[in-house]
C-alpha cells in the first residue's frame, strides 16, 4: 500500500482523543487515492484466524444514501456524507473456501504448510463449535474492522460517527442481500469532512468500570 501524504497525519493517541461522532457533514467528496487509503487500512484490521469474514459496501451514491438514510431512521449524516461504509459480518466465512488466505500467507511466509493443514480442520471445527454465536463472532471482527476505519480516516484530516441507529432487514435491501438470511450488519459508519464540530459528552471515572483481576477491585492509576 503507497501512502498518500495529507499535510497532516496525527498519531494514533491524538486521532483516538480528537476524534467526536460528527453528525454534520459538508458535502465535498472525499479524493479517490485518499478513499482508497481508508479501505487499505480498513481491510488492515486483524480477524479471528484471518478470516475477514467482513463484507465492507461503500454506499457513495446518492439514491442509496438516500435509502441507507431511510433504513437509518433518516438520520442525514448518511444523506450528507460523500460515502458512508456498511460494515456487513458473514457468519459462515470459516466454512466457506478458505483458499486465497492461505495462498496469501504462505506467499507472505507467515504460515507455512503446517499451520495452514492446522488450520484447515481448527478453523471448520472452532466455527462449528460456535453454534448461535457465529453471528456475534463474525460481528466482533466487522467491528474491529470498522474502528479501524475511524481512527484511520480521524488521523487522514476525516471525521465519522459509528451508527447503531437503522433496521437491519431495511439496510440488507438497500446493499443487495435482502436475500441471504444469514449475513448480519455490524454497524454503519459515514465519512467525510466536518460540517460543525461537536464536543466530548466526557467519560465515567475509571473507578465505575475498570478493575484489577476481578470486577470490583478498583483500578487505581
Ligand atoms: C456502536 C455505536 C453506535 C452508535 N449509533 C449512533 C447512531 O445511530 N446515531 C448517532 O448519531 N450516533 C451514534 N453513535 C455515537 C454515540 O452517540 C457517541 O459515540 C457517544 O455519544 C460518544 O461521543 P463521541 O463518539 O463523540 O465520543 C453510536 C456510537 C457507537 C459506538
Amino acid at each position: 500500500m503507497s501512502a498518500i501524504a495529507p499535510t497532516q497525519i496525527l498519531d494514533v493517541p491524538t486521532a483516538i482523543l480528537q476524534r467526536r461522532s460528527i453528525k454534520t457533514f459538508k458535502s465535498d467528496p472525499i479524493a479517490p487515492e485518499l478513499l482508497k487509503q481508508l479501505v487499505d487500512l480498513t481491510v488492515a484490521a486483524p480477524s479471528s484466524f484471518n478470516m475477514q469474514g467482513w463484507q465492507i459496501i461503500l454506499v457513495q451514491d446518492e439514491a442509496q444514501k438516500a435509502a441507507l438514510s431511510a433504513a437509518s431512521w433518516n438520520q442525514q449524516q448518511i444523506v450528507q456524507a460523500p460515502v458512508t461504509f456498511v460494515f456487513a459480518a458473514d457468519p459462515y466465512a470459516g466454512e466457506k473456501d478458505l483458499t486465497p488466505i492461505y495462498e496469501e500467507a504462505l506467499k507472505t511466509g507467515a504460515w507455512n504448510e503446517g499451520t495452514v493443514n492446522y488450520f484447515k480442520n481448527a478453523i471448520p471445527q472452532f466455527q462449528a463449535g460456535l453454534g448461535d454465536k457465529r453471528r456475534e463472532y463474525a460481528i466482533k471482527d466487522a467491528i474491529i474492522a470498522a474502528t479501524h476505519l475511524v481512527l484511520a480516516a480521524e488521523s487522514l484530516g476525516l471525521s465519522t460517527c459509528f451508527m447503531n441507529g437503522w433496521i437491519e432487514d431495511q439496510v440488507k435491501a438497500v446493499i443487495g442481500a435482502a436475500d441471504d438470511p444469514d449475513l448480519a450488519i455490524a454497524v454503519i459508519v459515514p465519512v467525510g469532512y466536518a460540517a460543525e464540530p461537536r464536543l466530548n459528552p466526557g467519560r465515567l471515572p475509571l473507578s465505575t468500570n475498570v478493575f484489577v483481576d476481578t470486577i470490583g477491585n478498583t483500578y487505581q492509576a
